[in-house]
């Protein structure tokens, strides 16, 4: 094994703007969307969808500003390095790990819904225990486990085979939303839309945790998680400059126009009491009587979650591998593989906390934690355009975002306000791994330096 890696120049605009798809649409939209519509939102989970594609998308006129200027693999932990310094570029890595890890747990969640339903569906359905953590009345969630241990093996064997799947099951996902979409508008009911918005903008549950549409904002707005992905492969893009802002563009607003027309229909296919469920796209149109399309769907979902674990998971190893070689992380961790050239520790490093992860804890949990992660890194991403604006101001920007630093500004505001409709128990985890991480920078980068 050897630190240094060739990385080859080979993605174009249309492989980033697939990659961004790949890992963008996924369990926010075949899974969340039902949990938030039945319990926070109602129908208005489709103004939930709007208000958290806001946020996303002034994010990702920041990204794609400081993409194309500053470029590198390493993601917002590059930008914020450059912007704000060692200290805040470690901490955002250390923010990222959390968000990609967590999130390809929370979709491997997602997953093991919908393996489960079509185990199901052929008399083969798993028993309570082995496919819910304890915290949700099982021991482990099994399928969820295993099938990132898979995706460790083929990113283990090489990125180029992962990279033909994903393509593969791009296809078979936005094949599965088209056939949604055409044969579940018939079935739209304008009652089912009535009342629109029964828990308000912002309220409290019988739980205590928050709801309302713009709690329901901050929990999907998981379904936009994932677009900065293609910022981490700047370093493999052929013109990156010119592609990266352009894939990561394309791809958001491509997701944003999907997720309105999806959770339109789902809300108007059938009242939102009946979507708390794990699979809710494909049980809405069971529930209308559908089996061949929810089949269909079910399959999909499938194709399609998998694809942003494998997405995530490649992005996890490239900003542990940068953190790395630039000595914020154990040298260790950027060791590649002679024979298949990839960073074989991080993955196995990684995969078995994701799937130790995966296998023992609910989905919302892990889903709201990503949120507070993503929302923080964007928040400082859209300030890290605010202050390189100053502090660099003759510096090459391939792509500026127009109309001064409003769209920022606007990112911030966005961003930061769904924070504020996180449940406080988010807010602990949250804390007590920035924290951890304020601390490791404290004893050990410091202690790395110094050598
Ligand atoms: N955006 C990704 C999803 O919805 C993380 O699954």
């Amino acid at each position: 094994m050897r630190h240094e890696i060739e990385l080859k120049r080979v993605l174009s605009a249309w492989d980033l703007f697939f990659m961004g798809i790949g890992a963008i649409i996924g369990t926010g939209i075949f899974v969340l969307t039902g949990i938030a519509a039945a319990n926070q939102a109602g129908p208005a989970v489709v103004v939930s969808f709007i208000v958290a594609g806001l946020a996303a998308g002034f994010a990702a006129f920041a990204y794609a500003e400081l993409a194309g200027m500053l470029g590198g693999s390493g993601s917002a932990y590059g930008y914020a390095k450059t912007a704000f310094g060692d200290m805040v570029g470690w901490l955002i890595g250390w923010v990222l790990i959390l968000e990609y890890g967590v999130a390809v747990a929370a979709v491997s969640t997602g997953w093991s819904g919908y393996f489960n339903n079509g185990l199901q569906a052929i008399g083969l359905g798993l028993p309570v225990e082995l496919i819910a953590p304890p915290a949700s009345g099982g021991w482990i969630n099994l399928p969820a486990s295993l099938i990132i241990l898979t995706l460790m093996g083929l990113l283990l064997v090489g990125a180029k085979e992962g990279a033909r799947l994903n393509a593969v099951m791009v296809f078979v996902k936005l094949l599965s939303i088209a056939v949604f979409l055409i044969v579940g508008v018939g079935f739209v009911n304008l009652d089912n839309w009535s009342p629109f918005a029964p828990f308000g903008w912002f309220g409290e549950g019988a739980d205590g945790k928050p709801v309302g549409i713009l709690a329901a904002a901050s929990l999907v707005f998981f379904a936009y998680v994932g677009f900065d992905a293609v910022s981490t492969a700047t370093e493999e893009a052929k013109d990156p400059q010119r592609d990266v802002p352009k894939g990561l563009l394309w791809a958001l607003a491509a997701c944003s126009i999907i997720y309105i027309a999806v959770a339109s229909v789902l809300t108007g296919m059938v009242s939102f009491t009946e979507l708390n469920v794990p699979s809710p796209v494909a049980h809405a149109l069971q529930l209308v009587g559908l089996n061949w399309a929810s089949a269909l769907v079910a399959t999909g979902a499938i194709a399609g979650l998998t694809t942003v674990m494998l997405v995530l998971y490649y992005g996890l190893t490239r900003i542990i591998y940068a953190m790395s070689r630039d000595g914020h992380l154990p040298l260790t961790l950027s060791l590649v593989s002679e024979r298949y050239q990839t960073p074989s520790v991080a993955i196995v490093i990684s995969g078995v906390l994701i799937a130790l992860m995966a296998g023992f804890m609910p989905l919302s949990s892990l889903a709201e934690l990503v949120n507070a992660g993503t929302l923080s890194a964007f928040v400082l991403v859209c300030l890290a355009v605010v202050v390189l604006r100053r502090s660099q101001p003759d510096r090459h920007r391939p792509f500026i975002i127009p109309g001064g630093v409003t769209i920022p500004l606007l990112g911030i505001v966005f961003c930061g306000g769904l924070m504020a409709f996180l449940p406080a128990e988010t807010w602990w985890r949250f804390g007590m791994w920035v924290l951890l991480g304020a601390f490791i920078f404290a004893v050990y980068a410091r202690k790395l330096k110094a050598e």
